[in-house]
């Protein structure tokens, strides 16, 4: 390993690290609804699957390459291609995919600290008023939020990888654990609680379809934050002697396992708040959930506990959701800024300083896409519908060009880079891996039908998306 190069100061560092940017935003809404809606325990049980059998195979890949190369991605691909031009284009992929996705997670965060500041405010209740989303997103006070959150990004990133991440990650997982047990404990005490239990486990494998199928195995792939080049990164900053097959696997089982209990805390306080909800009916977006629906349901918890005591768990709530954010936050701009300060030999702090500054502007134009500014609010048209700035970003590098990247990223790894490097790779510091039935299941899924699944993902959002 490089000597200069800065690493995390233990294998639990790193594995909180890389958990800290897999448990995000999405665990905590998105999975648990999108469960309940789309088969109860059978969406469980396929979502499992495909977290083992497709999703720990690239995530294994990922962290293969970044350590061997101890590169950033673009680096990573540059030099373990030996200077192959073609693979440079995966390698910027790898690289802007990362540095777009930041821009339309920061402009969520930003609202989750919204919504944290004014709870703590004492505004619950305006937060649950009819429309209030649509009024806060247009409220100047969001650049407020978004200059704070931006200093806390850059105030962790700062540090560097053990004093600024791995803390960061130290601090805030254990942290958010505590809330969510806390909050699971909760909400199984409320009137009628079992009932969203029971939807959400039992299992009614006769939901299942196509579009369920590719969107479970979406959801997977990027809520282990694949295909954005962070494990790539992170990866970079490990020991030889860590046992990456090992790590993969506790990444994986925290990331599940957080989305898991998230459901125990989400449908519960939903069938509480509503005994006769209708999953089925309930927005498939996370957005609308946390914004619009939660602070409702977190209001009517006052005539049990009070107005303050329904502030406390809304603040509570929150800020679980705002620590996952921020730790997915940090692990996705150090890919951009690891790049910059390899690939143009800059400082730390001048590499965050051009990224504050680009994603800025980029993260103050999508805020304004939602009604503030016209032209950036109806920007561009395409598959029949009018799109957002906002829209653009999201449609061009979370749903299309993500599973891009892990199907150039399979590729490369088994055709380019052969299957020998990446076994060896693999086989470092994890005993008992080669010859193991993990390497045959490895190298044969990585080179025949996960990217055949990828592609197939791809095409069919291009088809669907754009025309
Ligand atoms: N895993 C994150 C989530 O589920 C996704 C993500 C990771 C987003 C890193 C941005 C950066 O929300």
């Amino acid at each position: 390993m490089s000597a200069n190069r800065e690493h995390f100061s233990s294998r639990l560092g790193f594995i909180l690290a890389a958990a800290g940017s897999a448990v995000g935003i999405g665990n905590l809404v998105g999975f648990p609804v999108s469960a309940a809606k789309n088969g109860g325990g059978a969406f469980l049980l396929i979502y499992a699957l495909f977290v083992v059998f497709i999703c720990l195979p690239v995530m294994m890949a990922e962290m293969a390459m970044g350590r061997k190369a101890q590169k950033d991605p673009f680096g990573a691909y540059k030099l373990l291609s030996n200077h192959d031009k073609k693979w440079s284009i995966a390698g910027f992929l790898a690289v802007l995919t990362p540095f777009m996705i930041a821009v339309f997670y920061m402009v969520i965060t930003v609202w989750i600290f919204g919504f944290l500041a004014q709870t703590a405010l004492g505004n619950l209740d305006v937060l649950a008023s009819p429309k209030y989303f649509g009024t806060f997103i247009n409220d100047t006070n969001v650049f407020i939020y978004m200059l704070i959150v931006g200093v806390i990004v850059n105030l962790i990133l700062v540090g560097g990888v053990k004093e600024g991440i791995e803390k960061a990650a130290k601090l805030l997982m254990p942290a958010l654990f505590v809330m969510l047990i806390g909050l699971v404990v909760y909400v199984l005490t409320l009137d009628n609680a079992m009932a969203g239990v029971r939807y959400y486990i039992v299992p009614d494998f006769e939901k299942m379809s196509a579009s369920v199928l590719n969107g479970a195995l979406s959801q997977a792939f990027f809520s282990l934050s694949l295909g954005m080049g962070i494990l790539i990164t992170y990866a970079s900053y490990i020991s030889k002697k860590d046992d990456i097959v090992g790590s993969s696997k506790m990444v994986a089982i925290t990331d599940s396992l957080v989305a898991f209990i998230a459901g125990l805390m989400v449908l519960p306080a939903i069938f509480s708040f509503n005994p006769n909800t209708d999953p089925s009916k309930l927005s498939d977006s996370s957005v609308s959930m946390i914004f619009d629906y939660l602070p409702k349901l977190l209001l009517a918890l006052q005539d049990d506990i009070g107005y303050v005591g329904a502030s406390i768990v809304a603040g509570i709530f929150f800020l679980l959701v705002f620590f996952a954010a921020i730790t997915s936050l940090v692990s996705i701009v150090e890919v951009p800024t690891a790049t910059l300060m390899e690939e143009k030999r800059i400082s730390r702090k001048k590499a965050l300083i051009i990224l504050a500054l680009t994603t800025g502007i980029l993260t103050v134009l999508s805020t304004m896409s939602f009604g503030m500014v016209d032209w950036l609010t109806s920007f561009i048209n395409y598959g029949d519908a009018q799109k957002s700035f906002f829209d653009l970003i999201y449609d061009v590098f979370y749903d299309t060009i993500l599973p891009l990247n892990g199907l150039l990223l399979c590729l490369f790894v088994t055709y380019r880079w052969k299957k020998s490097g990446l076994n060896e790779e693999l086989a470092q510091g994890s005993e008992g891996y080669i010859g193991s039935f993990t390497e045959k299941y490895i190298n044969f899924s990585l080179s025949t039908f996960i990217p055949v699944i990828l592609l197939a993902i791809f095409i069919n959002t291009v088809a669907t998306k754009y025309f």
